[in-house]
């Protein structure tokens, strides 16, 4: 893929703040601080186009970015599309106020059980601590929903070269579902995982 251009388009505290969708949209969930707007910058190639921070809790509402893509086929002429791509705040952030703690679920599950256009979620973990419960209970919810999740653990770069394939696969056997191993440091893994969202969103 090469990414043509990325750009803000919008922040909403709920779902039916965003504007109408209007293109395929994926959305990126996760525990706070796990890397989830790290991970977008990385993937549209753009170190700032998301603010990251080193302190959980920097996301705060519903964003929404647009990209404009290049999609390279074995054997074709490159195609074009639009992707909109969806940071979203972490959860198990307990310092947040607790009308924000009160407000997170109710405006994360709005957005993914009706949001039209969400072809599917991004859930992240990372590659150090795998799945803990509130990972699992996001990845029940979306399967009870049937969105289709893709599920991320992220940081490989933390690890030693000779630990990244294990622990992938460990969190791979741990969730009973494909995993895709990245880092935002480095680029590891970007491609593949570009793929998978390339199918995912159907474009
Ligand atoms: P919230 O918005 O607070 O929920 O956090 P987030 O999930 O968006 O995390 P963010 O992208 O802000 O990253 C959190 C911290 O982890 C930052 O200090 C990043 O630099 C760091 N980080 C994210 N991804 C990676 C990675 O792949 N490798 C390394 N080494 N650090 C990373
Ligand atoms: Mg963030």
């Amino acid at each position: 893929v090469d990414i043509r251009d990325a750009r803000f388009v919008a922040s909403a505290m709920r779902q039916d703040q965003l504007p109408p969708p209007a293109f395929a949209e994926i959305a990126f969930a996760g525990r706070s601080n796990v890397g989830k707007s790290s991970l977008i910058n990385q993937l549209v190639v753009r170190r700032k186009l998301v603010r990251t921070s080193s302190t959980p809790g920097a996301t705060r509402g519903l964003l929404l970015f647009r990209t404009a893509l290049a999609i390279q086929r074995a054997g074709k002429e490159p195609q074009l599309a639009t992707l909109d791509l969806v940071d979203l705040p972490g959860y198990g952030f307990a310092k947040r106020s607790k009308i924000e703690r009160r407000s997170w679920g109710p405006m994360i599950e709005g957005y993914l059980e009706n949001r039209v256009g969400l072809r599917a979620v991004v859930v992240i973990v990372d590659v150090r601590r795998g799945l803990e419960d509130d990972d699992r209970q996001l990845l029940e919810f979306l399967d009870h929903i049937r969105r289709p999740a893709v599920l991320v653990a992220t940081k490989l770069d933390k690890l030693p070269a000779s630990q990244r394939m294990l622990e992938v696969a460990k969190i791979k056997a741990s969730a009973g579902r494909p995993v895709v191993g990245v880092s935002s440091e480095t680029g590891d893994g970007r491609d593949r995982l570009w793929s998978r969202l390339i199918a995912a969103a159907g474009i």
